[in-house]
Formats: structure tokens, sequence, C-alpha cells
């Protein structure tokens, strides 16, 4: 039996591909730092649980043991990352590391993490303009995640060995730390009657459905190689088809508030908020097969199923996230008490 081992095995993108190669046949091993978070239903599906720190060379090979068919890393940030990969992989078959669109520049040099918003001027290929590869700054910086993800990518790709670079975009589904879709999810579970939104709800940044990555890895395991290729849904939905997707599937009927230039800066936010909207080209993973799991729509449903499953209404009647997602990032994005004022004194 082929075996793969999942770094970052426990997280939204590493218990897809583990399910998908899991159903595929494959002996699967998930690594991660704790036990608990391993996912029921990948041990159910007889994924094995390793726990290692990626970042520690000793426990790395030894999670790795006598070596792989397939590694899929989703813990590569930086060249050092990557490097530390290098003496294993004569031991594995192939890889595939999982890097971001973050590392895309358009004409003016803006990315996604910019304070300017990039304009690509179209689907965005993989021949796309990158960063520069950067060691000397901070991954988890605003400046530095793509950098550093370009380093990562071109120390695997400039080894020789058999590496498969994918590109995802807005990533979806269960056991997501930061589910986008709650903001429409907490609406829909509140009863929300009005939904407002900025700039009419036309943003798009592409979704990348969690299952949808997990078969083009499958893509990727079948056809070792060295492949650099953008990871994303069939389909890109805008914003305001995305509101109506989620209320649709919840049974929930809201009225639309679809503000323009002239409404204030902080009514309405979501995160799919880019004007130009971002698209990735996927035309490249369709020369190899790859046949997507489904649509956003279909797709988006397993973290739909999950939020409203783990959501706490706790003492105030009001859906919540529990302890451990970042408030902070989806609080300007449900202030009420700002919407209501706004509809109040329309
Ligand atoms: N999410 C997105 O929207 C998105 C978009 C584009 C690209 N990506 C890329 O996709 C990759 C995977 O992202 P993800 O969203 O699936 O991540 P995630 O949900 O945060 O999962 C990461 C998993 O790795 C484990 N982990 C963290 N640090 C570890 C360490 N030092 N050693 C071993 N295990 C560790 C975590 O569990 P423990 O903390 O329990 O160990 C967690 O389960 C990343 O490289 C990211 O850059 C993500």
């Amino acid at each position: 039996m082929s075996h793969a081992v999942v770094l970052g095995g426990t997280g939204l993108i590493g218990r897809a591909a583990a399910h998908r190669m899991l159903a595929a046949g494959w002996d699967v091993t998930t690594v991660g730092r704790d036990r608990s978070r391993m996912p029921d239903d990948v041990a159910a599906a007889g994924g094995r649980f390793i726990a290692a720190d990626r970042t520690e060379p000793h426990q790395l090979a030894a999670a790795l043991g006598a070596g792989a068919d397939l590694l899929i890393d989703c813990l590569c940030f930086t060249a050092g990352h990557a490097r530390s990969l290098l003496p294993l992989l004569d031991d594995v078959g192939s890889t595939v590391m999982i890097s971001s669109k973050a590392v895309y520049v358009d004409a003016a040099g803006n990315h996604v993490n910019s304070a300017a918003a990039p304009d690509f001027d179209g689907p965005v290929r993989e021949s796309q303009p990158t960063m520069a590869p950067r060691e000397d700054i901070d991954y988890r910086s605003r400046d530095g995640y793509g950098a550093n993800k370009v380093a990562a990518e071109l120390v695997l790709l400039d080894s020789g060995h058999a590496v498969t670079v994918l590109r995802p975009s807005k990533v979806h589904g269960d056991g997501s730390t930061k589910p986008d879709e709650w903001v429409f999810v907490k609406r829909a579970l509140d009863r929300r009657k009005v939904l407002v939104l900025a700039r009419g709800g036309r943003g798009v940044d592409h979704p990348s459905a969690a299952a949808n990555i997990a078969a083009l890895i499958e893509i990727a395991a079948n056809n070792p190689g060295q492949w650099v290729l953008n990871s994303a849904d069939p389909d890109a939905p805008t914003a305001l088809e995305i509101s109506r997707t989620v209320a649709g599937y919840l049974g929930h009927q809201w009225a639309e508030v679809l503000l323009d230039q002239r409404a204030p800066a902080e009514l309405g936010l979501h995160p799919w908020d880019r004007l130009p909207g971002i698209r990735l080209d996927m035309s490249a993973a369709r020369q190899l097969r790859y046949q997507p799991a489904s649509d956003y729509a279909t797709t988006v449903t397993a973290e739909l199923d999950w939020l409203v499953s783990i959501a706490d209404r706790g003492p105030s009647h009001t859906a919540q996230l529990p302890p451990g997602f970042d408030h902070e990032y989806f609080a300007p994005m449900l202030n009420y008490t700002a919407e209501d004022n706004y509809l109040a004194e329309r």
C-alpha cells in the first residue's frame, strides 16, 4: 500500500488531504503537535497520528521514519522550513508543498497583503510574476508571508526532487481556524432581517475548497514531477452570491442592502471585498486531468454544517464561535449596532 505523510495533517487542508488519500486506498500518517486535534473521521478512516514539531529537525525525521511515497507539507512557510526537508527527500517519492496565491504581484508590484489592492488584469496564471524571495523578514508579516513562500518554493524546486507547489486562494472547509463564511452563518443563525454589504457585495476573492485542494493533491501524487499549480474552486462567486448560498443553505431570508461608495466605510464589511476581484486560472491543473470535487456552493456545505455544529448560542442568545477563534478578525464584520443605526437613519 502506498504511504502518505501529511505535515499539519490535523489542520484545514491537511485533514482534507488525509481523507482524500485514505479514500484512494493509501496508508496515511498525519503529523501535528496535539493528538487531541486529530479529526475523529480521519482516525475512523484509518489515519494514524504522530506527534511531532515540524520545526524540530529530529522530530521531523522521526515522523518521516523510513520515508513515504508522498509527503504533503502544509507547514512550509520559509526557505528554512524547505531546507529542513531536503535531507529527507531521497526517501520520499514525491512532495506536495502548500504555498499560496499571496506570492503573486501585479504590474505595480502589489500583492494580496499590500496596502494597495492588486490589479491582476484577469485570472492569474502560474506564470504571473511573484514577489522576490526573502528570508530576512518574518513570514508572519504582511510583506513577509508571500516573499518567504516564494523562497520556500524555490528551495524545493531547485533541489531537483519531484515537488509539486500548490497555490491555493481563500481556503474553506471544516476545521478552518478563520472560517470566513461565519460572517453570514452567524447572521442567519441570529435571524437577522437585513444583510448590509459593502460595495454592493461585488467583491471576489476566489475560494478554494479544502476538498478541491485535496483532489489536486491526489493528481500530483499520481503524476510525480515538478509542477507549480494554482488550486481554487471551479467557480469564483461574488460576496453577494456567497451570502445567498449561505442563507439559502441555512433556510434563512434577509433583505439585501447593497451599499455604494457613499456609505460609511465601516459598514457591511466582509472577507471577499476585493475589487478588482481576484481569480486564479485553473487551466494548468486541468491539463493534468484534475477534476474538482465540486463547485463552491456544494463544497462549502462542509464548513457550514461544521460551523452550525460548533456555534454556541450562549446566554446572549446570539450565535458565537467558541473561544480560540480569531474573534477580533470577525468583530468589524459583525457590527450589528452600526448597521442598525444606519438602517434606522436611512
Ligand atoms: N487557510 C487558508 O486560507 C490558506 C490560503 C492559502 C494558503 N494556505 C497555506 O496552506 C497551508 C496549510 O494551511 P491550513 O489553513 O490548512 O493550516 P491550519 O488549519 O492552521 O493547520 C495547520 C495544522 O498544523 C499543525 N501545526 C502547526 N504548527 C505545527 C508544527 N510546528 N509542527 C507540527 N504541526 C503543526 C496545527 O496543529 P497543532 O497546532 O495542534 O500542532 C494545525 O492542525 C499553510 O502553509 C498556508 O500558508 C492557507
